[in-house]
């Protein structure tokens, strides 16, 4: 079995990296970027390289003066960051990435470098966004694909469906060149069965549905063009193009397949059971000072607010469990976590039974790194940034196990 040449970009604490070694050790990294822009202390980097080691070929330099020494590979992985994942922007020269939007940093190494095989993740929203032109994005980014000549599978997925220990969505991507196996016996059976052996990609024969099975699908789908004959360019693409995508989806050679899919359900790992069994320190206990706070950002709301402008309206929003259930899956940590908030997690403590924040140990579990992966040097508070931005691991590890056999 030969070696699979990755990249690794916006590594973040290496979660794509650990999904790929615990899938084969033929996954190679041979080259890897982090940089949290305009930061002095790189505390997500630093924990990288204390992990997989100082070397030349791992880069915290902005991906855009980077990406010139990437060398070739065969797999390019990465979580593109996605603060603003609204990817078009408009000017005398069409369109073009926006400052801090990412795509266009993966598109320009995918033209210059033709990766056979590419899987990016993504917040579960791209799919549909911008709310103002649903779809438009995600098409932009299957027709750089496309165009480049990769067919796409992709699905929305939720950690705790598969086997995991919280409610994390997000968006796979997975492109396979023209030039792979792959690609030429999917290209195939499009070839003689059109639209049903897309629907088949889909639900049963994709890398996808092999890495997490379906149960059913539901009746609608969107069967459309993103090819220079529905869009003559980009930019006319940008411009008009509206589809309400689905949960999962695949692209051939221009033509867009989706529909809404029910996992085949695997039983989750409940937060209690990732919880610290022994004593754990007092800070992260809550405070009595501040357990109005907590009382208010968990609770229901119905209140009056004033605009910007002066003007008032209703704000509404019901309550969030409080403490957080430990029999069911967490729900999504972000970079927040711990502060004082509602999607913050507090739970009952095993030992004690009072209520506390998570541990960064904690988190870590979550995401399925090993215990301390963080604990390289950075604040706490860095711990839990970097977890609310990494993925979970078993996720990459699902798909990669498929990639590597097929
Ligand atoms: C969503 S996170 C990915 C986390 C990663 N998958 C992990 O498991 O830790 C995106 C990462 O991209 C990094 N980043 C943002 N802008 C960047 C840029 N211009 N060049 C390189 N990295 C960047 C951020 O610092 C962040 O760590």
């Amino acid at each position: 079995m030969r070696d699979i040449r990755v990249v690794e970009l916006f590594a973040g604490v290496g979660g794509f990296r650990l999904g790929l070694e615990a899938a084969s050790d033929r996954y190679k990294v041979i080259w890897a970027n982090q940089w949290e822009p305009y930061k002095a202390d790189q505390w997500a980097f630093d924990c990288y390289v204390s992990h997989f080691g100082e070397s030349p070929n791992h880069v915290c330099k902005d991906i855009a003066v980077a990406k010139k020494d990437i060398p070739n590979h065969d797999l390019l992985v990465g979580g593109f960051p996605c603060q603003d994942y609204s990817i078009m922007k408009k000017n005398s020269a069409g369109i073009e990435g926006k400052k801090g939007v990412l795509w266009w940093q993966i598109d320009d190494i995918l033209r210059d470098k033709r990766p056979s095989y590419v899987i990016l993740e993504n917040v579960d929203r791209l799919i549909r966004s911008p709310a103002k032109q649903c779809g438009r994005d995600f098409s932009i980014i299957l027709r750089c694909l496309y165009q480049k000549g990769y067919a796409v599978e992709w699905r929305v997925i939720n950690a705790a469906d598969y086997g995991q220990a919280q409610r994390r969505r997000r968006t796979f991507i997975i492109a396979y060149h023209n030039r792979t196996k792959l690609f030429q016996e999917f290209a195939e059976r499009v070839c003689l069965n059109g639209i049903k052996a897309m629907h088949k990609q889909v639900m049963d024969d994709g890398i996808m549905p092999k890495a997490f099975p379906i149960a059913a699908h539901k009746r609608n789908f969107v069967d459309h063009w993103i090819d220079e004959i529905r869009f003559e360019d980009m930019e006319s693409l940008s411009m008009i193009q509206k589809v309400y995508l689905y949960n999962a989806g695949v692209m051939m050679n221009g033509r867009v397949y989706s529909v809404e899919v029910t996992p085949r359900y695997e039983p989750f790992i409940p937060l209690g059971n990732i919880l610290e069994q022994g004593a754990v320190d007092e800070r992260y206990f809550l405070r009595e000072e501040d357990m109005p706070k907590w009382i208010y950002a968990k609770g229901a709301k119905h209140e009056q607010r004033r605009r910007r402008d002066g003007s008032v309206y209703w704000f509404n929003e019901g309550a969030v469990g409080f403490p957080d259930a430990l029999d069911k899956p967490s729900r999504t940590m972000l970079t927040s976590e711990t502060q004082i908030g509602r999607t913050s997690h507090v739970v009952t403590d095993l030992q004690t039974g009072r209520l506390r924040v998570l541990t960064p140990i904690e988190c870590e579990r979550l995401n399925g790194f090993p215990d301390n992966w963080t604990n390289t040097g950075m604040p706490e508070k860095m711990r839990y940034f970097c977890m609310g931005n990494a993925l979970v691991v078993d996720i990459v590890k699902r798909i990669s196990i498929i990639l590597y056999n097929v």
